[in-house]
């Protein structure tokens, strides 16, 4: 389980901006939680402290009852690789290197240590987005659905708990948008992953079964919703 406290993030400068306001939700394993909101209104910064890629001002993200604040170098980097996939609105994949060889980036510097083997799971991963013929293609030679599939591959060759996905669709049609959120949907169901995925969309957030409604660095809204 994610638990927020009080999240508070203030970013500091001339003039701090209140990015997060006192953030308090709880994620429970196996949800489909998407967390909607208009542009600036904190989503990004709530998934980075979510993903322990960033430090609250005040307040505590815990997971799986790890506090996150606690976690320092090497036993934060080891959070993030054995417990965290991202998925993010770029893509973020190296353009010299394969879609097999992009699954497989993450965990290559570990791969002696795994207790699976690295390439194996990497293609098992790319047949799982249906990707299964494209392993050995650049990301220039894919489109932008099919790059985003690699990255979603890439979040999951480590057998993370939790996906955190950050505007996924974002730079994708509507058509392939909804490709997307479907492939999210299986792959929560096939493998189990707890997914939180932030949009500006309302047509995406359909897809969750639960969605919050952030403005202004608050929560305004927290619902349930019946499967589409
Ligand atoms: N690194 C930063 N430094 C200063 N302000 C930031 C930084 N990142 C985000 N912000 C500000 O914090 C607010 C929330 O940003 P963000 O979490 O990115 O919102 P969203 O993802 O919902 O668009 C915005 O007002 C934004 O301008
Ligand atoms: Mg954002």
């Amino acid at each position: 389980m994610i638990a927020l406290e009080n999240l508070v993030r203030v970013y500091g400068g001339r003039a701090p901006v209140q990015a997060l306001r006192g953030v308090t939700l709880q994620v429970h394993a196996g949800e489909f939680v998407a967390i909607q909101g208009p542009s600036g209104s904190g989503k990004s910064t709530l998934l980075h402290l979510i993903g322990a890629l960033d430090r609250p001002t005040a307040g505590r993200v815990t997971v799986d009852g790890v506090d996150l604040n606690r976690l320092n170098g090497d036993a934060l980097a080891d959070f993030r690789r054995e417990t965290i996939g991202f998925v993010f609105q770029m893509f973020h994949l190296l353009p010299a290197l394969t879609a097999l060889e992009n699954v497989m980036l993450p965990l290559w510097p570990y791969r002696r240590q795994l207790a699976f083997d690295l390439r194996a799971r990497a293609q098992e991963m790319l047949a799982a987005v249906g990707l299964g013929a494209r392993v050995d293609h650049l990301p220039g030679e894919l489109s932008g659905g099919e790059q985003q599939r690699v990255a979603i591959a890439r979040a999951l060759v480590n057998h993370p708990k939790y996906l955190l996905a950050d505007e996924p669709t974002g730079n994708l049609d509507v058509a392939t948008a909804h490709e997307i959120v479907g492939l999210l949907e299986q792959v929560r169901c096939d493998h189990g992953v707890t997914i939180v995925l932030v949009t500006h969309d309302a047509t995406v957030a359909a897809h969750a079964d639960r969605v919050v409604r952030l403005r202004d660095g608050c929560i305004v809204a927290d619902a349930a919703q019946a499967a589409s």
